[in-house]
């Protein structure tokens, strides 16, 4: 069987895109074919080097060139595209080319605490504002609006009154690893057998 091959786009450490690395490591449907970051000091980069994945780090402007994105994953033979705290607006050219095959996570229930300006701690922040109960995350497709495509799944946990925000950006990132790699699986799995 084709592989698929995955492109995972990257703006802060990466703690998401080396566990889905790992997971998909020796997988015999999957396969990382790229990893692009426009964080030149992600410590991500030294880790997909060492295992052999194309790394490619990007400027604003190139960020903002769909026809160069494409191009990129075009040579890679990309297929699907992973964002995993990235935070450079998309390309509408790109979002068109890969349409319905861009993955994004956001920590939060979204549509609440997502949108414009809405990432990492700011979104932790504003949830521990809002007094809310539960918090969690939410992968979805990507469209030309901020955090509003198709929702995949989304899963939960618990904010507690002594809850600061690192210790619910952990809760969090728990959800992340344990849930991200397996929502990708499963949905490259169902478009294989329609
Ligand atoms: C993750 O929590 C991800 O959900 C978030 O950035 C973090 C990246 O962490 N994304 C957003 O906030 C997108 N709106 P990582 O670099 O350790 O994977």
């Amino acid at each position: 069987m084709k592989k698929h091959r995955l492109a995972l786009f990257v703006s802060g450490t990466g703690s998401n895109a080396i566990n889905i690395a790992t997971y998909f490591n020796q997988h015999n449907s999957v396969k990382i074919g790229l990893f692009v970051t426009n964080n030149a000091t992600s410590p991500a980069i030294q880790v997909f080097q060492a295992m052999d994945i194309q790394c490619e780090i990007i400027d604003n402007i190139q960020a903002a060139d769909g026809k160069f994105l494409i191009d990129l994953c075009a040579a890679q033979t990309i297929d699907h595209v992973v964002l995993a705290g990235y935070l450079r607006l998309i390309p509408a050219a790109f979002i068109h080319a890969f349409n319905n095959r861009i993955f994004n996570i956001h920590p939060a229930l979204l549509p609440n605490f997502g949108g414009k300006g809405m990432y990492g701690s700011r979104v932790h922040a504003a949830v521990l504002e809002a007094g809310e109960v539960e918090s969690g995350i939410t992968v979805h497709l990507v469209n030309e609006h901020f955090d509003e495509g198709r929702t995949l799944a989304q899963f939960h946990c618990s904010v507690d009154q002594n809850d600061t925000i690192e210790t619910l950006r952990i809760k969090v990132q728990v959800l992340e690893h344990d849930h991200y790699p397996i929502v990708i699986e499963q949905t490259l799995n169902l478009e294989n057998h329609v």
